[in-house]
C-alpha cells in the first residue's frame, strides 16, 4: 500500500483526490474545519484525518508530528489547500497579501520540510494554477502566492539533487467551490471599491461563472494520477485550454504582456 499525504482534503480538488487514492491506498488527509472529520473518515477506512490549518505555524508542526508518528515513508505529498485573495493592488490590505502567501505559499513548504525525510524516493505533487504564469490583474496576491511556490519548489528540487521529484500542476478554471468561497472571503473588498467599482463587478461575475462553468475537477485527479504512477514526470503540467493559453502568452516580453492584458480588460469589463 502507498501512503500519501493530502492537504485541503475536504473540497473541491483535494476531497475528490483523497476518495481516488484512498481506495487501495493509506491517505492522511488534512483537515481544518472539525465539521468535516467525519465525513473525511466515511471516505474509507484507509484515510486517517488530521488537522491543519495552513494559516498557524503551529498546526502544520503539529500535522507533522501526527503523521510523522504514524508513518516513516510517505510516498506522495500533494500540496492542495488553497484560498484566493482577489482586489486591487492599489487598495488591497497588506496583511491579506501576507494571509494569501501563508495558505498558498509558505505552509506548503513547512509541511514539505517537516515530511523531507519520509519523501525520500517520492514525490511531491503542487496543485499549483495557470495564475503562476502571472498574467491576471485583480487576483495578483494569488497569481503571486503560486509563483513564489513553483519558483521554491523548483529550488528544493534542484538544491536537494533530485531525492524528491517535484510536479507542478497547473490547472485553469475548474469548477469548485473555491470560486463562490472567494467571493465571500474577499466581499469587503469586492464591494466597497468605489475607485474599482466595475472591475469589482466583473471579477465576482467572472467567479460565479468559472464555479458553475468550469472543467471538471476529474480532469485534474485524472492527470495527478497519471503523474503519480510515472517513472519520471515533466515538472510542470497545464489543464485545460485556458492554462495553455496563459502560458503562450506570458512567454510575450512583459510590455507586450501588459498591452494584451489591459486590452482584454477593456473588452470584458464594461
Ligand atoms: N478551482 C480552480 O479553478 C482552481 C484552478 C487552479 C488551481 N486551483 C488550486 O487548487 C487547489 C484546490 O482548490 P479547489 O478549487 O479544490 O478549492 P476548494 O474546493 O475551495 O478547496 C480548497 C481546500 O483548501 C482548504 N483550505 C483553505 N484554506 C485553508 C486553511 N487556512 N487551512 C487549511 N485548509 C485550508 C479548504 O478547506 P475548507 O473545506 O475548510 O474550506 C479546502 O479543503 C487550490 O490550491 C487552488 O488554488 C484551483
Amino acid at each position: 500500500m502507498k501512503t500519501y499525504v493530502i492537504t485541503g482534503a475536504t473540497s473541491g480538488i483535494g476531497n475528490s483526490l483523497v476518495r481516488e487514492f484512498s481506495a487501495d491506498s493509506v491517505v492522511f488527509a488534512g483537515y481544518r474545519n472539525f465539521e468535516k472529520r467525519e465525513e473525511l473518515q466515511n471516505v474509507s477506512k484507509n484515510v486517517i484525518p488530521f488537522f491543519i490549518d495552513m494559516t498557524q505555524s503551529e498546526s502544520i508542526t503539529k500535522a507533522v508530528e501526527f503523521i510523522t508518528s504514524k508513518t516513516d515513508k510517505v510516498d506522495t505529498l500533494i500540496n492542495v489547500a488553497g484560498c484566493v485573495v482577489a482586489g486591487a493592488v492599489e487598495n488591497i490590505e497588506i496583511d491579506s497579501i501576507r494571509r494569501q502567501f501563508e495558505v498558498n505559499t509558505f505552509s506548503h513548504l513547512q509541511l514539505t520540510q517537516g515530511l523531507f525525510r519520509c519523501l525520500e524516493g517520492g514525490k511531491i505533487i503542487n496543485i499549483s494554477s495557470m495564475a503562476s504564469y502571472g498574467i491576471f490583474p485583480f487576483v495578483a496576491p494569488y497569481c503571486a502566492s503560486k509563483r513564489a511556490l513553483d519558483i521554491l519548489f523548483s529550488s528544493l528540487e534542484i538544491e536537494t539533487g533530485g531525492k524528491v521529484k517535484v510536479v507542478s500542476i497547473k490547472p485553469g478554471v475548474i469548477a469548485t467551490p473555491l470560486w463562490e468561497k472567494s467571493i465571500k472571503e474577499n466581499a469587503e473588498l469586492l464591494t466597497e471599491n468605489s475607485d474599482y467599482e466595475k472591475e469589482m463587478k466583473f471579477l465576482v461575475g467572472n467567479a460565479k461563472n468559472n464555479g458553475v462553468n468550469g472543467l471538471d475537477v476529474k480532469k485534474v485527479v485524472d492527470l495527478v494520477v497519471r503523474v503519480d504512477g510515472m517513472k519520471n514526470p515533466q515538472s510542470s503540467y497545464k489543464v485545460g485550454n485556458d492554462a495553455i493559453g496563459a502560458s503562450i502568452v506570458s512567454r510575450l516580453p512583459q510590455n507586450v504582456v501588459n498591452k494584451l492584458v489591459s486590452f482584454g480588460l477593456k473588452l470584458r469589463v464594461k
